[in-house]
């Protein structure tokens, strides 16, 4: 597996390498460092909590290069974004610094909103440490913060300049998060062959095949998935960078996630659950207007029962929901836009039907 992977953003003229590998943990500030210094005039880290708790002796950064950022989807707030900023300016951050983010999608997406608007642009890291930032959030240059209103309402699109991946540090993952981030690379299976990807990489069948080895954690396995993810979303996200057509079935499963993760307050489900919930009712939806059979439906909840998604007993209000969807930033007049399945692999955009969609359970 080559260890490098070049993203290029046409429309930018920009170019970033991915590096994914199992190098010491100890080696990663050095590298970043070597790598950028003689870009760079000053490092500014944004770190989890809890990371920092596990890795921040190992990686060694010193207290003052520091921001530590709580855990939990609700710091991904404007609060936080403006410490971060403010963090920026009494460090002396200037047009030639960098804001490195080490954690999961919270602090690459909260960091990378900062990169994007600090003196309107300073340069921007990602060193994902979940499986979900690894396969999903790094990658394709979406940043944001979450308003009172709802997920991601405040954010741009702003590509980092480098993704270090380290394989090492899904080793201290706990297993929900583990399955969140496995909830996304569902999604991809989901997606796949509307992805207009290079290579058919099969990824469905996959999954389906190895389930119990992904499960357990085997690591030949975990590197190939993020590796096949990651070619997927660059497929997508080099040929439609803002979202104006193609990039939008990435959201598969994510505005019904969204409006969940919201109604409960960020605080019930991690964001793959709420997906894995999102997915779950896109497919009986889609099933209940014929768009696709009874037999690809029941596959999908194969799989996602297999991956252990889906517990009946959560019933949710779907009227309410769909309040919170007519809030989306993908909602136009009204109309609430979704990715539904039509075939294995394969997804469009539509408009949801509200009636259909309130009799769904
Ligand atoms: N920008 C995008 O394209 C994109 C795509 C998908 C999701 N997202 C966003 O990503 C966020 C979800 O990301 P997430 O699932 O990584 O959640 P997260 O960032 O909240 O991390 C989950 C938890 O895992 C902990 N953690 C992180 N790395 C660890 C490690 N190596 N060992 C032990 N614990 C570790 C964190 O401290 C946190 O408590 C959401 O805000 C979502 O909206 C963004």
């Amino acid at each position: 597996m080559p260890n490098k992977i070049e993203v290029e953003i046409k429309e930018k003229n920009k170019f970033y390498p991915i590096y994914m590998d199992m190098e010491y943990i100890e080696n990663l500030r050095e590298r970043i460092y070597k790598d950028f210094n003689f870009k760079c005039s000053k490092f500014l880290v944004v770190i989890s909590e809890r990371v920092y708790k596990i890795y921040g002796k190992i990686l060694g950064f010193k207290s003052d290069e520091l921001f530590i950022l709580k855990d939990g989807e609700i710091e991904k707030n404007f609060k936080n974004y403006q410490k971060i900023l403010q963090c920026c300016e009494k460090k002396g951050l200037d047009r030639k610094s960098a804001l490195i983010a080490v954690g999961g999608g919270v602090v690459g997406d909260i960091t990378g909103f900062a990169a994007a608007t600090y003196m309107r642009g300073i340069h921007f890291i990602q060193v994902p440490t979940t499986l979900l930032a690894c396969v999903d959030s790094s990658v394709g240059g979406k940043v944001a913060i979450d308003t009172d209103y709802g997920k991601n309402l405040v954010g741009a699109f702003y590509q980092p300049d480098a993704v270090y991946i380290n394989l090492n540090f899904l080793n201290t993952l706990d297993d929900r998060q583990y399955k969140s981030g496995l909830a996304e690379i569902l999604k991809y299976a989901f997606i796949e062959k509307s992805c207009e990807a290079r290579f058919d990489y099969g990824l469905y069948d996959f999954l389906s095949v190895h389930c119990s080895k992904i499960l357990d954690r085997d690591l030949r396995f975990i590197e190939k998935l993020i590796k096949v993810c990651i070619e997927l979303k660059i497929a997508v996200v080099t040929k439609d960078e803002k979202e104006a057509g193609l990039r939008k079935i990435l959201n598969f499963g994510h505005t019904y996630a969204h409006a969940l993760e919201k109604i409960t307050n960020y605080r019930t489900f991690t964001h793959g659950e709420a997906v894995a919930y999102g997915m779950h009712f896109i497919f009986n939806y889609a099933h209940k207007l014929k768009l696709i059979d009874a037999n690809y439906k029941e596959m999908a909840m194969v799989l996602l029962h297999k991956f252990g998604f889906y517990d009946k007993t959560f019933k949710f209000p779907t009227d309410k929901l769909i309040k919170i969807m007519l809030k989306d930033k993908k909602t136009e007049d009204d109309n609430i836009k979704v990715i539904l399945p039509t075939m294995k692999g394969y997804v469009k955009e539509d408009t949801l039907d509200i009636q259909t969609a309130l009799n769904i359970f």
